[in-house]
C-alpha cells in the first residue's frame, strides 16, 4: 500500500541518523568509524566510552527500528509490510545515506523492529545474548548466534514473521561477516573498554 511505502521512506532516513555518531559526539569520543573495530554501533561505542554512551547508542539505534514498525501497526499494515518497514530501519542504519552509505551491522535497529513484530521471540533473543555475551566475553558471537537462532524461535513463537527473521539474520550474518572470518580464525578478540 501506499502507507507502506511512505513508511519505508520515513523508515530508511531514520535509520541512517547513527545512534553511535551521535553518541561520540554527546560524550566527545573518538568517532567510531576510525576507531575500535570501526564500526558505528553500541559495542564499538562501549570500546571507546564504557556503558553509558554505548546504553545510549542501543536505545537510539534501536528506536530507529520501533517507531516506524509500530506506525505501521498503529495504520494496521498486514505482517510482511511492517517487516518490510522494518527492514528499511535496518537497511537505513547498515546503508546510512548521511554517511556514504558505511554504517553499522543492524544488531540493535533489528532489536528493535523484532519487539514489535514479535515480542516473545525478541525477549528470549536479548536473554540469549546476554547469556553468550557473559560466557564468551565477546559481542560479535553473541550477535551472530542470536541471529542464527532467531529464525527458529520465531518460527516457534511468532511464525508470521519467520521468513522476516530469516532475511534479517541473513543481513547481520552478511554485515558480520569480518568477525566471522576472525571467530572461526579465533583472532576475534573479546569486546571490553579501552585503555
Ligand atoms: O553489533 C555489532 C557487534 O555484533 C560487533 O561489533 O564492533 O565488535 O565489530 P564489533
Amino acid at each position: 500500500s501506499t502507507i507502506a511505502i511512505i513508511l519505508c521512506l520515513i523508515a530508511y532516513l531514520l535509520g541512517s541518523i547513527s545512534g553511535a555518531i551521535l553518541s561520540c559526539r554527546l560524550w566527545h569520543l573518538p568517532d567510531p568509524r576510525t576507531h575500535g573495530s570501526k564500526n558505528p554501533g553500541a559495542t564499538n561505542i562501549y570500546r571507546l566510552g564504557g556503558v553509558q554512551p554505548a546504553l545510549f547508542t542501543l536505545l537510539c539505534d534501536a528506536l530507529k527500528g520501533v517507531i516506524p514498525v509500530w506506525l505501521a501497526a498503529l495504520l494496521s499494515a498486514p505482517p510482511l509490510e511492517q517487516g518490510m518497514v522494518g527492514m528499511f530501519a535496518i537497511l537505513g542504519h547498515m546503508l546510512p545515506i548521511f554517511h556514504g552509505f558505511r554504517g553499522g551491522k543492524g544488531v540493535a535497529t533489528t532489536l528493535g523492529v523484532g519487539l514489535v513484530i514479535a515480542p516473545a521471540t525478541s525477549l528470549i533473543l536479548i536473554i540469549v545474548w546476554g547469556s553468550i555475551l557473559k560466557m564468551s566475553h565477546t559481542s560479535s558471537i553473541a550477535s551472530l548466534t542470536s541471529a542464527f537462532i532467531a529464525p527458529v524461535l520465531a518460527l516457534v513463537f511468532n511464525p508470521d514473521f519467520t521468513l522476516v527473521f530469516l532475511i534479517l539474520s541473513a543481513l547481520i550474518g552478511v554485515r558480520h561477516r569480518d568477525n566471522l572470518i576472525r571467530i572461526v580464525r579465533r583472532q576475534e578478540a573479546k569486546t571490553r573498554k579501552q585503555n
